[in-house]
């Protein structure tokens, strides 16, 4: 069998390296016996994984500081390659800026943008031709099954991972002729420190970290597009090809939390204990959720001033037309 340095070329190239997904694909290449240019903004972080690397697989690692966002990012990518046998690319650095999208800071959004989609662009047009030239190589996008859909409360950054998928995907028909695989990766949940920075606890599915990096590496030439973990294949299948548009994407709201917009408080099941205090059984025998009620006492209590409320009618209206 040919080893993955014999496939692709000598050296690999990981955008988004210092911890978390971006160095476990550090590691699998490494391990691989590919040398490696690994970029991320935390200089620290990665000397120590460069260090980590060199002495435990023997390969030859250039640690790369800087921020993916920065305008000059195609001039320091050429620089640090224009001598390098560079055979793989990982582009696995992504920007997320959580919370509803109207309230996001103007610069937050900018830099998802930045981070997820202008920089994967440029990295691949500065470096690919070389790719090209040499007639083989291997590219991977890491993408998201946010980006199947569009998910509330990160709705910017599922739009860019949908960018990845979609990017990827095209790119992989363009250069297979020429010898270049191409896979978009669509991670399911992984449990990294940028993941638990943002407070998410575990959903099913999840996979760590290795696994997910050296599952993608094994689908490289495989297909255009990936999913790592046969519960978040079931769920892609399911967000992409069972449910309908809108049942898909309050499905995906579910997970980041926004299960209903928060100035509409109708739709939204009481607790248990709200319920017990206003579907008292004393009116109707059967009290179902959704049951106009006359009295005051019989209503769910009211959980703060100014928000929108909608009459009983229109509910049962709203929930007859999405159902
Ligand atoms: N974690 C999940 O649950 C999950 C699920 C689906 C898809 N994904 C995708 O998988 C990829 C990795 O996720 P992750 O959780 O491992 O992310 P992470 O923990 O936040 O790590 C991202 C890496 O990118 C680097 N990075 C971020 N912004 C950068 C910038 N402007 N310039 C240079 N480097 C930058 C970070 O290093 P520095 O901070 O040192 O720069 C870090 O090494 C992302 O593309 C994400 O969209 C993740």
């Amino acid at each position: 069998m040919t080893s993955f340095r014999d496939r692709y070329g000598r050296w690999a190239l990981v955008a988004g390296a210092s911890e978390g997904l971006g160095a476990s694909f550090a590691e699998c290449l490494a391990e691989q016996g590919l040398d490696l240019v690994l970029i991320a903004r935390r200089e620290s972080l990665l000397d120590d994984l460069a260090d980590r690397l060199r002495e435990r697989y023997g390969v030859e690692v250039r640690p790369l500081a800087m921020d993916l966002a920065s305008p000059d990012l195609a001039g320091a990518l050429a620089g640090v390659t224009s001598d390098l046998d560079l055979g793989v690319l990982v582009y696995n650095a992504a920007f997320v800026p959580v919370g509803r999208f109207v309230d996001a800071d103007a610069d937050a959004l900018e830099r998802a943008v930045d981070v997820n989609v202008r920089a994967p662009v440029v990295m691949l047009h500065t470096l690919l031709p070389g790719l090209e030239r040499r007639g083989r190589g291997a590219v991977i996008l890491m993408s998201s099954l946010a980006g199947l859909q569009g998910t509330a409360r990160v709705a910017a950054y599922a739009a860019t991972k949908a960018f990845n998928t979609v990017l990827g995907e095209g790119l992989w028909q363009e250069l297979r002729e020429q010898g270049i695989d191409v896979v978009a990766c669509c991670a399911g949940a992984i449990p990294t420190p940028g993941d638990k920075r943002s407070g998410k606890g575990r959903v099913p599915g999840m996979l760590d970290p290795d696994a997910v990096a050296r599952r993608t590496l094994d689908a490289l030439g495989k297909g255009p597009r990936f999913v790592p973990g046969w519960v978040n294949r079931l769920f892609a299948v399911l967000l992409t090809r069972l449910l309908p548009r809108k049942a898909a994407i309050r499905l995906m709201a579910g997970n980041t939390g926004d299960r209903r917009n928060p100035r509409c408080r109708c739709r939204s099941r009481p607790r248990r204990s709200q319920r017990a205090s206003w579907s008292r059984p004393r009116r109707s025998r059967r009290a179902p959720w959704g049951r106009p009620r006359r009295s005051r006492r019989g209503r769910p209590p009211q959980r703060g001033r100014g928000l929108k409320r909608h009459s009983w009618r229109r509910q049962r209206r709203m929930r007859r037309r999405t159902r």
